[in-house]
């Protein structure tokens, strides 16, 4: 069984749901706290043993190139001025030099197409999807639990899953549930945003995957699905003929920071995880609750 060496990061798409800060400056770099959402997910990747990081860019998307770069005129001044602690923070975020690869999907036309436009720097090995918006808080991260659910198993296709409010199963892709394998499920079948009555489970695919190779031949050929959008979730439904997939329960918390509400409370959250924070924070936070 090989190891999961390779990360995926679709960072195209158009970020509409936050408008107008996503006008000129990609979803993928608004913050939570002080740290741009795809270095959180990067670390996220780091921890759990990948050693290649592919990007899937867009236009207006060369910030999120620049930001895994040096900047020598930033690192100088910092030296200048003594300012050690910063320097040394910058430099343990960066992936060394070789790590990573940006590709270009031209035209955001949906997630299963951005994983599409990673096949070539992907190759014939499995690997792991990651959608930057979705911030998965837990100690160790989501990643690394779900390559160790696969280790255990030995192998076959993984997506993380939560349960959500069974009245929103309609805005999701949901997983039926099968047998049992210890650390994950086996998955019978995925629908993506059923009618409530039709949907297998409360689980929802949360943004987390490890898939085949295979699953790029699939996509090759994948035609417009929910949304008038490539979809992965229509991808994995085929693959899921000839090949195993799991279901990952992930016990963390999740938060959708593609939307207002989510990114908000992603900040907070991780805000109040943060020492040198916490204590002046939560004062503020419990005035702001009792106005
Ligand atoms: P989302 O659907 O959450 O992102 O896709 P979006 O399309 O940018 O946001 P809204 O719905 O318009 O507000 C999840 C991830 O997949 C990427 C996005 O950049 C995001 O990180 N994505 C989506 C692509 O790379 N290409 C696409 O065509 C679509």
């Amino acid at each position: 069984m090989s190891k999961i060496r390779k990360a995926v990061f679709p960072v195209a798409g158009l970020g509409t749901r936050f408008l107008p800060a996503t006008k000129a400056m990609p979803k993928e770099m608004l913050t939570v706290v002080d740290r741009p959402l795809i270095q959180h997910v990067v670390d996220e990747a780091h921890e759990a043993g990948i050693e290649h990081f592919v990007f899937v860019t867009g236009r207006n998307k060369a910030v999120i190139e620049d930001h895994f770069d040096k900047q020598f005129e930033l690192e100088a001044t910092l030296r200048d001025r003594g300012k050690t602690t910063a320097l040394a923070e910058l430099e343990k975020d960066l992936p060394a030099a070789g790590q990573t690869s940006f590709t270009r999907q031209q035209e955001p036309l949906g997630l299963g197409h951005a994983v599409w436009c990673a096949r070539e720097l992907v190759g014939n090995e499995p690997f792991a999807l990651i959608l930057p918006d979705m911030l998965m808080r837990s100690t160790p991260g989501c990643l690394k639990q779900m390559v160790e659910a696969r280790d255990a198993i030995g192998g076959g296709n993984f997506v993380a899953v939560e349960e959500v409010d069974p009245a929103n199963v309609g805005s999701y892709g949901i997983v039926g549930v099968g047998r049992d394998h210890g650390p994950a499920f086996e998955i019978t079948r995925m629908v993506e945003k059923p009618a409530p009555a039709d949907a297998p489970s409360n689980l929802m695919i949360s943004g987390r995957y490890i898939l085949e190779p295979e699953i790029f031949d699939i996509l090759d050929n994948q035609e417009r699905g929910a949304g008038n959008e490539i979809q992965v979730t229509d991808a994995m439904i085929k693959l899921m003929r000839d090949r195993p997939f799991y279901g990952f329960r992930f016990g963390g918390e999740t938060y959708d920071c593609g939307s207002k509400v989510g990114f908000l409370s992603a900040n907070v959250a991780f805000a109040l995880d943060r020492p040198e924070i916490e204590p002046e924070f939560r004062e503020i936070l419990k005035g702001l609750l009792a106005r």
